[in-house]
């Protein structure tokens, strides 16, 4: 049944062994009928040995009930209910209507997931302590405040939350509790997202789609539109594209930062030690969810005042190559970071 030659088949058969595997996928999977259909084309490899788990990335060690008197327990635990349910506390779901301040009905842990303790899903263990630090998209230094507010204002797509609310300090509280174990620097194994190793050719929007019917189109939808929780609001499984998702000026709307994204996570269970995609089809699938529409972000001609520090893949000019837009957007990626490494001496990764 497995059509061996063809690229798609290797993966197939990879998904079932790492990714299904996962007690989070199989439950999720299991709910939409998804598992079932797999289990028809293939067959289960032997569950992975299990590694020992990192305990810098272990919920246990962040219980609630654990976190000390001085910390302000409420704060800290109405901090991780904005990042899981952002959409009813400051989304489009509240109820007092001057707390809207994200636009869409994302939450943070759509992206930064089990809540900011996934590692390589820009996790927020020891996030605080890496802050403030040079911000190359304003081109000065920036708090850690600032950069909650670049993912509400693109990722959320909405504006940004006052500084002194009592929402962000709760926030920051959360954060600063799941930085409690690490050392002063913050710096953790697990930031940001896995290396991934980009073709040396543009991305196949046509495979891209074909990689996206058969890995993500059950959970995210035939027209990556997701599908919204029983209660109407928020996602079971968040939108790809479309009104409601990330807009045009997010980091998850540049193809090597989403194809890093995926590969580490996607389909749900892949982890970075056990990736379910290979780098061909994390690249073409991430070109294919941001050629899909999605809300624009506004004055994002403004991003990265020093235009050389722009990540290569930021699908918006201006630049300071002669690149055209498409080539940004879809790669070859090469040529450009060669063009940077001998213009200019800067190392590009994304
Ligand atoms: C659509 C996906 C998405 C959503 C939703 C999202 N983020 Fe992010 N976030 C990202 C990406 C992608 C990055 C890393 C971007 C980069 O710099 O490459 C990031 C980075 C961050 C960082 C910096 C992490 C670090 O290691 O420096 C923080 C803090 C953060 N986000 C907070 C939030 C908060 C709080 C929310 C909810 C209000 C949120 N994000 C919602 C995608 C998202
Ligand atoms: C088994 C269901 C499932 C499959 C299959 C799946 N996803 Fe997801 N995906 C999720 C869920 C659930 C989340 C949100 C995670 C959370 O909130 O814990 C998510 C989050 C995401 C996000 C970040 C949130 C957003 O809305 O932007 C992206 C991007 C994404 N998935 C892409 C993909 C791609 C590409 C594939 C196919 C390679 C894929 N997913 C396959 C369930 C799935």
């Amino acid at each position: 049944m497995l059509r061996r030659r063809t690229p798609l088949s290797s993966f197939v058969l990879k998904l079932g062994g790492s990714a299904l595997l996962s007690v989070a996928t199989v439950a999720a999977a299991a709910a939409v009928g998804w598992m079932s259909k797999q289990s028809q084309r293939v067959e289960l490899a032997a569950p992975e040995p299990a590694t020992e788990e990192d305990p810098l990335f272990k919920a246990s060690n962040y219980a609630l009930d654990l976190v000390p008197g001085e910390a302000a327990p409420e704060l800290v635990s109405y901090g991780k209910q904005i990042v899981e349910r952002t959409y009813d506390l400051v989304g489009p779901a509240a109820q007092d209507e001057s707390m809207r301040f994200a636009g869409n009905e994302l939450a943070c842990k759509n992206c930064h997931l089990d809540a900011g303790l996934k590692k390589f899903a820009a996790p927020y263990v020891g996030v605080t302590k890496r802050y403030p630090n040079f911000r190359k998209r304003e081109n000065r230094i920036g708090s850690i405040e600032d950069r909650i507010n670049g993912c509400m204002e693109r990722s959320m797509n909405g504006r940004p939350l006052p500084k002194q609310s009592r929402e962000m300090q709760a926030i920051v509280a959360y954060m600063d509790w799941l930085g409690h174990s690490t050392d002063d620097s913050g710096k953790v194994e697990g930031t940001a997202f896995v290396a991934v190793k980009y073709p040396d050719r543009a991305v196949d929007l046509d495979r891209g789609k074909l990689v996206y019917s058969k890995a993500c189109s059950t959970c995210h939808g035939i027209d990556a539109l997701g599908a919204k929780l029983p209660s109407g609001h928020g996602y079971q499984f968040p939108p790809l594209a479309g009104p409601d998702s990330y807009n045009t000026g997010a980091g998850m709307h540049r193809v090597l930062t989403a194809m890093a994204f995926i590969k580490g996570n996607m389909p749900l269970g892949a982890t970075a030690e056990h990736p379910a995609l290979q780098d061909d089809d994390a690249y073409d699938v991430a070109g294919y969810i941001n050629s899909l529409p999605r809300p624009q972000k506004p004055n994002a001609e403004r991003d990265f005042p020093d235009r050389k520090l722009k990540p290569m893949s930021t699908p918006y000019p201006p630049y300071a190559d002669e690149f055209s837009l498409e080539q940004h957007k879809y790669g070859p990626f090469a040529p450009i970071r060669e063009f940077y490494a001998s213009k200019y001496d800067i190392k590009k990764s994304n």
